[in-house]
């Protein structure tokens, strides 16, 4: 086969593909969903699973290697000419046993878009065709649909007897392995008029039994609405006693024991199982089936409705692109127009990615095989990075929400509830203490403040979270008890309520004086890398102390605005948090470790499970003072203390230290020592000086890039099992966390050098990962960025993963260079010259200002970034003010604001 038959295509501008014989790839899988919490999972050979949460699957729960070993997958045989079995899916034992026969008899391509999956399959000997199409409508059902048309592609006329064969899991992920069989013992299985139901009676948790509330089903008709003739509802009965679900004895025997609609079969195992009726197909005919497979979770009628509202192929039709105009609305809202429109078009994958978190959480596609659904407080937050940019609408009152969940000591929950704002103690009073959380919480919020101006966001009030743990997980608090609720309360038995900022200040003060021998933050549980937590006494962050230090600077930053913006002199805070901001009162000594432990447990002990409710005010000035004091001793600390040289003459930040107290990284008798996360944030956060980030990319490029995996590793081989660090190291080397290309710190490190100016090299990283991606017959996934790249160069963990968010964040506000200022617009373009297509143009349409915009960057002499300036500015083609800032330009918000005539505001920008 060609070689480019052998990659998926681009098939038309909006990011629509196509991948022939994708099912000789058995851990694809493609995600279908809707905004109700409908989750589907599909590979080619339409196996995958469906459902809305860790309690309600409808199919089977599938992790990657059961893409394969699992034949609880969708289907829909076809018995030919009373003769032989077909499956329309290609998933049965003679089909994928034929598959690699000399004969081929049978082509499949995949083609799919925003979010639909087909498959179409021919097959040469029976002359064939079948196409199957699958989404998820986008409205409030938890439906997935399952249209398969079947043609005719040769001479003679076929007789068909079609039967539809989806079994019905219908419980809990939990029971997959705990209490498999009594569950089938709870199910209440109906025949209707057009399907099969399954109610179990509980949801079994010995715990405690639940009366359960889900349903789920499985109905279909024809193209015209026509029901089926009959249903086998118990996958026993329908597979037979020696049959398989990849060979079922009542298809391929064509079993007339069907049972009609009103009957109930009650604790088995069930299927959707619908039989239609015969049909003769004439050479060129097709006929279509409408399938949908329902979970009802709420006693609604969706079930006994469904049928009606989806089951013909014109309503088919009709949803399905009601649900493509949907997706399209919602990516047009950011689209990249360059010279190379392949990268343009993968980019909408990326830009669709953090949706997905969104919905699907951190755990339901095949290999999100961990958690129960959710999202950690980390993802919780840098989602909202993207969101800030596809879904602006709500976001203030999310971010707002999501403050509920920090503790007075700087902590703070981490599980986190369905609901807006809710936060939930830890069932098994674990205490675990991830260091870097205070710091995402300030990224997103200046991010907010900055695309929106609205400094009153940091004045608005929220409450903290309370359980037992408390003092940085050191501690239990006996005397709160679950009755007293999740949130902290003061002296007079009030929920205490302290503003943004406050929550804010809390998160960065109390971590500034929980150092360790290096003086240093303390690791704690880990850091953003889950891996490193096996260094909790005596582990260090060097990299995210950086990070807390550019945070209190831009949060001084952000306090000047405040002042200058909104005319704050003053800001109230708790009265305990004063003794956090020593400057005010009695400044310690920050090179003593004593001293800064002695003052966080003086700040520990000032409120018992209650706070006193009292505020002070204190001089924004002198916040400002305090916050900028410590930010200068942590920059001058790791400038002075963490910066290495080895043998070889390279040189770069040690990121961490281990539980020995050791430095982790430099040269080492097993290999020299670097992990790229220990460069990111010192770059980003302005640490290293621009001759320190020249040094960095060197070493960098040394010992971490390898154009075999996408670019940038994690960290350089260690080849020990460092018991001292964490998990991570027990991974082989070069997957996930130990050393792979681990997308979400590669494109940080990408992000950090195009803010330091170094787009080149911020490019290098971006452009590594995306010829990796979009290399199938190597990454061996559909369009967009996965979680990593392993050893073999395939990517893996792919959609769920905030690399998405991040990239699209780094080309909006970096690449293009379109960002706030604390409300106004900043332009800032770091395109490279070949960037701007034949016409010399590069675009980009977003939201700013709740306006959509489309900017137009024109590079008429091909000039690279660094040698262009903007010169000029029309804004529907009238030329406007701006104002030079450094190297970028900007524009006053009510500039645009003022725009209400457009529906879209056109900027052309011309560089020179
Ligand atoms: C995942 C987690 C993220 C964590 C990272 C490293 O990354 O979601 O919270 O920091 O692993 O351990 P992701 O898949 O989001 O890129």
């Amino acid at each position: 086969m060609a070689e480019e038959e052998m990659n998926w295509k681009f098939t038309g501008k909006n990011g629509e593909f196509r991948l022939e014989n994708a099912d000789n790839n058995n851990r694809l899988y493609f995600p279908l969903t809707n905004e109700a919490g409908m989750m589907s999972a599909i590979s080619p050979l339409l196996n995958g699973d469906i459902k809305t949460g860790q309690n309600t699957f409808a199919m089977e729960p599938v992790s990657i290697d059961n893409l394969h070993n699992n034949r609880s997958a969708r289907n829909f045989w076809l018995l030919i000419d009373d003769q032989t079995l077909w499956s329309a899916a290609g998933n049965s034992a003679k089909q994928i046993s034929q598959k690699y026969s000399e004969a081929e008899a049978e082509s499949t391509k995949v083609e799919a878009g925003f979010l639909w999956h087909k498959i179409i399959r021919i097959n040469q000997e029976y002359n064939l065709k079948s196409e199957i199409t699958n989404f998820v409508p986008a409205n409030n059902d938890k439906v997935e649909l399952m249209q398969v048309k079947i043609t005719n592609k040769g001479e003679q006329a076929r007789k068909i007897t079609p039967t539809a064969a989806i079994p019905i899991y219908g419980r809990s992920a939990d029971n997959l392995r705990d209490h498999r069989h009594v569950t089938s013992l709870l199910h209440r299985t109906k025949t209707i008029e057009n399907g099969v139901t399954v109610s179990p009676t509980l949801s079994f948790d010995e715990r405690g039994h639940k009366k359960n509330k889900a349903a789920y089903a499985v109905v279909g008709a024809d193209q015209s609405g026509k029901k089926p003739i009959g249903f086998y509802p118990v996958l026993e009965d329908f597979i037979g006693r020696g049959g398989f679900l990849d060979w079922p004895e009542a298809a391929a025997k064509k079993m007339d024991n069907y049972l009609e609609a009103g009957a109930e079969i009650d604790g088995y195992e069930s299927i959707g199982a619908l039989r239609f009726e015969d049909i003769n197909l004439e050479p060129g005919e097709e006929k279509t089936y409408v399938l949908a497979v329902v979970i009802e979770e709420e006693n609604d009628d969706l079930i006994a409705d469904a049928a009606k509202k989806y089951c013909s192929r014109e309503k088919f039709e009709n949803y399905l692109q009601e649900n493509k105009d949907f997706w399209k609305k919602k990516l047009d809202k950011l689209q990249f127009d360059s010279a190379d429109n392949k990268f343009d078009q993968w980019m909408r994958w990326v830009n669709l990615q953090p949706i997905l978190r969104r919905i699907y959480g951190c755990s339901f596609l095949p290999h999100h095989d961990y958690g129960r659904g959710g999202r950690g407080w980390r993802d919780l937050w840098q989602d909202c990075l993207a969101l800030l940019i596809m879904e602006p609408e709500g976001v203030r009152e999310t971010l707002l929400n999501n403050f509920a969940g920090v503790r007075i000591d700087g902590t703070n929950a981490t599980i986190i509830g369905s609901k807006p704002g809710e936060f939930i103690a830890d069932r098994n009073n674990i205490s675990r203490v991830w260091m870097d959380h205070g710091a995402w919480p300030f990224l997103t919020t200046k991010l907010y403040l900055d695309q929106s101006g609205d400094l009153d966001f940091l004045l608005e009030k929220q409450s903290y979270f309370k359980d037992s743990h408390t003092a940085f997980g050191n501690q239990i608090d006996d005397n709160w008890n679950r009755e007293d609720g999740n949130k902290l309360l003061d002296q007079e038995n009030n929920i205490y309520q302290g503003s943004i900022l406050e929550h804010l200040l809390v998160q960065h003060l109390t971590l500034f004086f929980n150092v360790g021998d290096n003086n240093n933050f303390r690791l704690e549980g880990a850091d953003w890398n889950d891996g490193l937590d096996m260094a909790e006494e005596n582990g260090e962050s060097v990299t995210f102390t950086a990070l807390y230090a550019s945070n209190l600077l831009e949060m001084a930053e952000i306090l000047e605005g405040l002042k200058s913006k909104n005319k704050v002199e003053t800001i109230e805070i708790a009265q305990e948090l004063k003794i956090l901001l020593d400057s005010l009162t009695e400044s310690v000594n920050y090179d003593s470790v004593a001293a800064k432990h002695e003052l966080l447990n003086k700040y520990f002990d000032s409120y018992q499970t209650k706070v006193s409710g009292t505020k002070i005010k204190v001089e924004a000035d002198s916040l400002i003072k305090d916050l900028k004091r410590k930010a200068d001793w942590i920059i001058k600390h790791l400038r002075k203390n963490e910066w290495l040289e080895n043998e070889e003459g390279y040189k770069w930040f040690n990121g961490y230290y281990d539980n020995d107290g050791q430095k982790l990284e430099g040269d080492h008798p097993l290999g020299v020592r670097m992990t790229l996360t220990g460069q990111v944030f010192p770059i980003m956060g302005n640490v290293a000086s621009d001759s320190q980030v020249e040094e960095i990319i060197k070493t960098a490029d040394n010992y971490l890039k390898d154009d075999q995996v996408g670019g940038y590793r994690l960290n350089t081989n260690f080849n020990e099992v460092l018991m001292n660090m964490g998990r991570a190291y027990g991974f082989a080397y070069g997957h996930k966390e130990n050393g792979a290309m681990f997308s979400h710190m590669a494109v940080m490190y990408s992000n950090a050098l195009y803010k330091r100016g170094y787009a080149e090299a911020g490019n290098e990283v971006i452009s590594s990962i995306y010829k990796q991606s979009i290399n199938y017959q190597e990454s061996k996934i559909y369009p967009g960025i996965p979680e990593y790249i392993n050893n073999r160069g395939e990517g893996l963990y792919h959609y769920l993963t905030g690399s998405a968010s991040w990239l699209l964040l780094t080309m909006v506000t970096q690449v293009y260079g379109v960002r706030g200022d604390l409300g106004d617009l900043v332009l800032d373009p770091k395109l490279m010259a070949e960037d701007f297509d034949q016409n010399s143009e590069a675009k980009i349409t977003t939201v700013f200002a709740d306006r959509d915009l489309e900017i137009s960057y024109h590079n008429p002499e091909a000039l690279n970034y660094k040698d262009y300036e903007i010169k000029e500015i029309l804004l529907d083609d009238q030329e406007i003010d701006f104002v030079k800032k450094d190297n970028s330009v900007m524009i006053k918000r009510n500039i645009l604001t003022d725009k209400t005539d457009v529906e879209k505001i056109k900027l052309d920008i011309k560089l020179k």
